[in-house]
């Protein structure tokens, strides 16, 4: 029988394909639905093991993006889901307000100890969204109660991503995804990011630190309550701070009596080969925002978390961060983080990346011969591959030409190929690869016999000079 699903106005329909059905009545995110049809179908993944997912047909993929940054130990953990299972037996939720329950003040003493310096307090969200707008609420809120009422003003960078709720998305530095969504939250601005590789020779990199102090001068520093910067910016492509830079921030923060939140959803829980991105790079945070490989995506979780300074006021008298959800902290999600944490322990993940990543980093410089590939960049399991038209220049794609290259041939040609990973042109066209943190060199050589000639036949098309 043929369906009807996609017609507007049709109900679910009985027996239609899981294709049918996603098209009629599933609305993906961040995803173009008028691009599937018959011809072109949705990527169902069915189940996954390790560092490999299935789709519906069969069809075996390595998950060279651990899904979305998250998947930290790789598909198939049922001992992760188990901890969760025996949680609910024992108590399936109760909530955050005026109560609590074991697993979240064991969750949170965990992650105190794992955390660098006094950042000893957590407050759980439910994801990394939820974080940054919990993060900057706490920022304004401990400057008022600190008698600083005036400073709520965030600063953030260009091409970040920080998330799409409302303050998250005023810190998110995208002009894309920000436009359709405007007049956002009043206060955000943004500075130059640290994008080396297209930074002018001869220029002190140092400039891009005092591009702060200069912003918190410009919006008056009795206004400014924060600024909110990833350890290695994914957006724009695993951005590496320069030497320094973190250094300076942290000095500028203090000068200013402004917090430096560091927005970890991605570089903590072993992404960049230590706990949090901040202790890989050297810096002490006021506030982390983490979420994503926190439960190595068991489960949704997110927490923001504050060093003694910032929690302490807010642990006086009658003082409350006045915020909260329904979900944060959940019991079967906090005992599914503690068994992520404790495999993390026992399986030395840290100590295996740490000890790989210079193999993966080594066969990624490989394909620097190519002439397609300007740079690679990043650390850890946490990697990106800009594209160039010309080596020599630089000379970058223009938008129709990064359409055309990223759309129309990389990502589904290594998805063909039975490659995850993501190719991205929110700054200048990249292809990221962020494993789960268990790839070792079968995997990296797996990625390389597909990246390889897709890249070689990528430059091909776009006549990329040296093809
Ligand atoms: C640095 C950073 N912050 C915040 C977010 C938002 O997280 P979520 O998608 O869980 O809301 C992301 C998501 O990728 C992120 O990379």
């Amino acid at each position: 029988m043929s369906m009807t699903t996609s017609e507007p106005g049709s109900k679910p329909t009985a027996g239609a394909t899981l294709q049918e059905q996603a098209r009629r009545h599933l609305w993906m995110h961040f995803t173009r639905m008028g691009e599937y049809s018959e011809e072109h179908e949705i990527p169902i993944i069915v189940c996954g093991e390790g560092c490999y997912v299935y789709d519906e047909h069969g069809k075996r993929y390595l998950d060279g993006l651990a899904s979305l940054f998250c998947s930290q130990l790789g598909h198939g953990r049922y001992d992760l889901v188990q901890a969760g299972v025996e949680q609910a037996k024992e108590l399936g939720y109760f909530s955050s307000w005026s109560y609590t329950h074991p697993r979240a003040i064991e969750l949170a003493t965990r992650i105190a100890q794992l955390a660098p310096g006094d950042l000893n307090r957590v407050f759980f969200t439910n994801s990394g969204s939820e974080s940054v707008e919990s993060a900057l609420k706490l920022a304004r809120q401990y400057h008022r109660i600190m008698g600083k009422p005036h400073k709520h003003k965030l600063i953030a960078r260009e091409i970040a991503y920080h998330g799409t709720t409302f303050g998250a998305l005023s810190a998110t530095g995208v002009t894309d995804y920000r436009t359709p969504f405007e007049p956002l939250p009043p206060g955000a601005s943004h500075v130059p990011n640290t994008n080396m590789y297209r930074y002018p020779e001869g220029r002190d990199p140092m400039e891009l630190a005092e591009a702060v102090a200069k912003r918190i001068e410009f919006e008056g520093p009795d206004t400014v309550a924060a600024v909110i910067m990833e350890p290695v910016q994914n957006a724009g492509g695993c951005l590496l701070p320069p030497d320094g830079y973190f250094d300076r921030i942290r000095e500028i923060c203090d000068e200013y009596d402004v917090l430096l939140i560091s927005d970890e959803v991605i570089c903590s829980w072993g992404r960049l080969g230590t706990y949090f991105g901040s202790e890989r790079i050297g810096y002490q945070p006021d506030i982390i925002t983490t979420a994503k490989g926190i439960t190595s995506a068991y489960a949704p979780m997110g927490a923001v978390i504050a060093t003694d300074r910032v929690a302490e006021p807010f642990m006086q008298g009658t003082n409350t961060f006045l915020h909260g959800s329904t979900w944060g902290g959940h019991p079967v999600v906090a005992a599914i983080a503690l068994a992520n944490l404790d495999a993390f322990e026992n399986e030395h993940v840290l100590e295996h990346v740490r000890e790989n990543e210079s193999r993966f980093r080594a066969m990624l410089d490989s394909l620097s011969e190519l002439p397609i590939v300007g740079d690679v960049r990043g650390m850890g399991y946490f990697y990106a591959i800009e594209l160039v038209k010309d080596k020599e220049t630089k000379e970058s794609f223009n938008a129709e030409e990064s359409e055309s290259l990223l759309r129309g041939y990389l990502s589904r040609e290594m998805f063909e190929r039975g490659l995850i990973c993501r190719s991205d042109d929110r700054g200048d066209p990249v292809v990221q690869l962020s494993p789960p943190l268990i790839a070792d060199q079968q995997q990296f050589d797996e990625i390389e016999a597909v990246l390889r000639p897709v890249l070689e036949e990528a430059g091909r098309r776009m006549r990329v000079q040296g093809h």
